[in-house]
């Protein structure tokens, strides 16, 4: 039979990196990236009642309500391309509520990727961000510009991504992030997330690759 694939969460303060890692991760490990913000910002261009409420939390940099976040994750999570493949859970769980949800559903991870990035430099990764609405990839201005004129055209801003809303996504992280730690405990690997996003893969590459060589191990010796 084949190995179990991997679930991964991964967390860190807003712009710490979360997106872009996922890109990388994906990438090598073709896991189904499951991104809380996502799946909230296609509610809101999809103009639906969920979105409408939900807008009104994220342009505050406030969580989005339970009883329009929790379930979407869970739809998301439990779609066969997840199961077969893994998934990565990206900005979720958010609070011992949203946590304590998951687990009863039956989804733990296997290990829990915390990105650590000093707090001066956020501010800073926000306000360059860019995204490309054709790809979804996300470029920063002075970072990692766009390849060509062609995309440095159609790049779009995030309308939550201004000095002073990060500010307040900030201070919301704060307040609950030691909350979805302590759950998590025994399954956290820190990852130094100040530096060039491909040495911050590098890490996680290592982080990976070592888990799915113990379970191939764990495997071969039954
Ligand atoms: P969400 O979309 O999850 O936003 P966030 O947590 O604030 O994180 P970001 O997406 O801003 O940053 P990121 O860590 O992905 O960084 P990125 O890779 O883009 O949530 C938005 C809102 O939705 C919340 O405020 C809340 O209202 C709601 N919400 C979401 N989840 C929820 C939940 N579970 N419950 C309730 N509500 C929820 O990088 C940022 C920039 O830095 C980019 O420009 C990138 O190019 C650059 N960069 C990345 N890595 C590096 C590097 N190593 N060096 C230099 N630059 C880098």
């Amino acid at each position: 039979g084949k190995v179990e694939p991997l679930r991964i969460m991964i967390s860190g303060a807003p712009a710490s990196g979360k997106g872009t890692q996922c890109e990388l991760i994906t990438q090598k490990y073709d896991l189904v990236h499951v991104a809380a913000g996502d799946l909230l910002r296609a509610e809101v261009a999809a103009g639906s009642e969920n979105g409408r409420r939900a807008k009104e939390y994220m342009e505050k940099g406030q969580l989005v309500p339970d009883e329009i976040v929790v379930m979407m994750v869970k739809d998301r999570l439990s779609q066969p391309d997840s199961q077969e493949k893994g998934w990565l859970l990206d900005g979720y769980p958010r609070s011992s509520s949203q946590a304590i949800a998951l687990k009863k559903f039956g989804f733990e991870p296997d290990v829990f990727i915390l990105l650590e990035v000093q707090e001066e430099t956020l501010v800073e990764r926000v306000v360059g961000r860019r995204l490309d609405p054709v790809t979804g990839k996300i470029y920063h201005l002075n970072y990692f510009p766009p390849e060509t004129e062609e995309i440095a055209s159609r790049l779009t801003q995030r309308f939550d991504d201004t000095e002073e809303k990060v500010k307040l996504r900030l201070s919301t992280h704060h307040q609950n992030v030691e909350a979805v730690l302590s759950l998590y405990e025994d399954l956290i690997v820190k990852i130094n997330g100040n530096v060039p996003k491909e040495d911050v893969f590098v890490q996680i590459d290592g982080v990976l690759t070592k888990l799915l060589e113990q379970r191939q191990a764990a495997r071969e010796s039954l």
